[in-house]
């Protein structure tokens, strides 16, 4: 049934559509993120070919939109980080976000546990131009990150922690020994639709988030706030954290 205005089924537009979104949200949320989207981010076409390969990895969906890599490549040149490390890569739309604000002279370590996702996001890496600024660190980010801080890798300026929730404390406990006074912390997806206040829920990703809380709140060596998010992922939100100078 297909004519000259008519695409066919298998035309590429349909290569070009982003992924289902899977996050309750509403109109209002979705046309603020697409008009702060459309009007101050720029998302080119590498970045649109990551998010839209998101649907091949575990977790399709889950990268953080435009806006969210906006701001964490902005937070990466406000701190000047040159070394910065990811948990959690999946695609790798996050850590081109963080990749391209490092320059060319930095470095992005980012630890993926699946070897498939891994793959997926060497090929995006490679098509921003950024691969050779970019160290994939495959399996358990536990098992990554404490060969590096085994073999007394340089502290890293800013660290994203966006992998698996129940492990949140234990990649802030990893992230703490490979860190130094005034590095800069930010933890995604803390928010959970608002569970993060139910104190006795059984989830194990509230629970991992809620102990990561009160584990940055019990330091006195952190400062930090949160933020709540609503857009196209729903309603969620960040923690932002820094390492204070005194020792
Ligand atoms: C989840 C993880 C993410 O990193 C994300 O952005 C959204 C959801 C999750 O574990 O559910
Ligand atoms: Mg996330």
């Amino acid at each position: 049934m297909s004519d000259a205005t008519t695409p066919a089924p298998n035309a590429k537009a349909s290569c070009q559509t982003p992924p289902i979104n899977r996050y309750p949200t509403t109109a209002q949320w979705r046309e603020v993120d697409d008009y702060f989207g459309a009007t101050l981010v720029t998302e080119d076409e590498a970045l649109t070919a990551t998010r839209i390969s998101s649907s091949a990895t575990t977790m399709p969906n889950a990268e953080v939109t435009a806006n969210q890599g906006s701001l964490l490549g902005l937070l990466v040149k406000i701190a000047g980080a040159r070394r910065v490390l990811e948990f959690g890569t999946l695609a790798g739309y996050s850590t081109i976000w963080l990749a391209r604000a490092v320059g060319p002279f930095g470095c992005v370590v980012t630890c993926e546990l699946d070897e498939g996702n891994a793959t997926i996001a060497h090929t995006n890496l490679e098509r921003a131009h950024v691969s050779e600024r970019v160290e994939i660190l495959v399996g358990p980010a536990l098992d990554s990150v404490r060969d590096l801080i085994d073999s007394g890798t340089e502290p890293f300026d800013l660290v994203f922690i966006d992998a698996d929730k129940p492990n949140n404390p234990a990649y802030l406990d990893a992230t703490l020994q490979l860190t130094r006074p005034g590095s800069v912390i930010v933890v995604d997806n803390v928010v959970r639709d608002g569970a993060v206040v139910r104190s006795d829920s059984t989830d194990p990703r509230v629970r991992g988030v809620r102990a990561t809380v009160d584990a940055i709140a019990a330091n006195p060596h952190l400062e930090a706030t949160a933020i709540q998010t609503v857009g196209v992922k729903g309603w969620d939100g960040f923690i932002l954290a820094r390492r204070t100078e005194t020792p």
